[in-house]
């Protein structure tokens, strides 16, 4: 199947969101001119070990790199890349990133947080959701909790349809979500403020 991606992509119109601690965190799609930028900052998580930090960071990175040389990631079209990038008074605070496997069917990637216990990463989540399904218009996301963390923190609580039988890309047991389910659950899980 022959895709014009570019009619498809879009931006993330931004959200931006009060943290705990009262930082206010402005969450948007990050350009390939902060690919470096956006790889620095998670280089710090790559020797951080708890909770499988070091691997989620790691392949975000490679991600970034595979973006940026326009190739393939877990066999979905480089073009469908995106990554939404959480930061505070400017400096990154967590990244969440996705391709689509083609324009119904997204295949989400990582979420990472640079600062724990502020629930960044629980906040990208809803906004890649948001980003899949009422931007880009997708009917179904692929997932697949790669943490134990990932599966408390992201995947419980979200009504996701678990295939015990079926592995993802990242070769843990794939989950699904559909527009109906998000469409029931949105409300509940989007914070702040959308921009634009
Ligand atoms: C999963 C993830 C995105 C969630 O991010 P988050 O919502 O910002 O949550 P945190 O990382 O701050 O984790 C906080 C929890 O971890 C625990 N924790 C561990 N170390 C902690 C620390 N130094 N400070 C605060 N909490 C810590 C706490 O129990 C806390 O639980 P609670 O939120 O229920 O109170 C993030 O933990 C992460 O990047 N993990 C590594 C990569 C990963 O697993 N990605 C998802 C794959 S599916």
């Amino acid at each position: 199947m022959s895709v014009d991606w570019s009619k498809i992509m879009k931006p993330y119109p931004g959200r931006r969101i009060t943290l705990p601690n009262g930082d206010e965190m402005v969450v948007t799609s990050m350009t390939k001119d902060e690919i470096e930028e956006v790889a620095d900052a998670l280089v710090k998580n790559v020797t951080y070990h708890q909770d499988l930090f070091d691997l989620v960071s790691s392949e975000i990175i490679t991600e970034l790199y595979l973006w940026r040389e326009n190739r393939p990631m877990w066999g979905c079209p480089p073009e469908t890349h995106f990554c939404l990038v959480g930061r505070v008074e400017g400096k990154v605070v967590g990244v969440t990133n996705g391709v689509l496997r083609d324009p119904k069917i997204g295949c989400s990637l990582h979420t990472n947080t640079l600062i724990r216990g502020l629930q960044i990463g629980a906040y990208l989540w809803p906004c890649k959701l948001e980003h899949y399904f009422d931007v880009l218009g997708v009917d179904v996301v692929e997932a697949s909790a790669e943490t134990p963390i990932g599966s408390r923190k992201l995947f419980k609580t979200y009504g996701f349809t678990e295939h015990p039988d079926k592995v993802s890309h990242f070769g843990t047991m794939l989950q699904t979500m559909t527009k109906e389910q998000w469409d029931r659950i949105k409300a509940g899980k989007l914070v702040g403020e959308l921009l634009g």
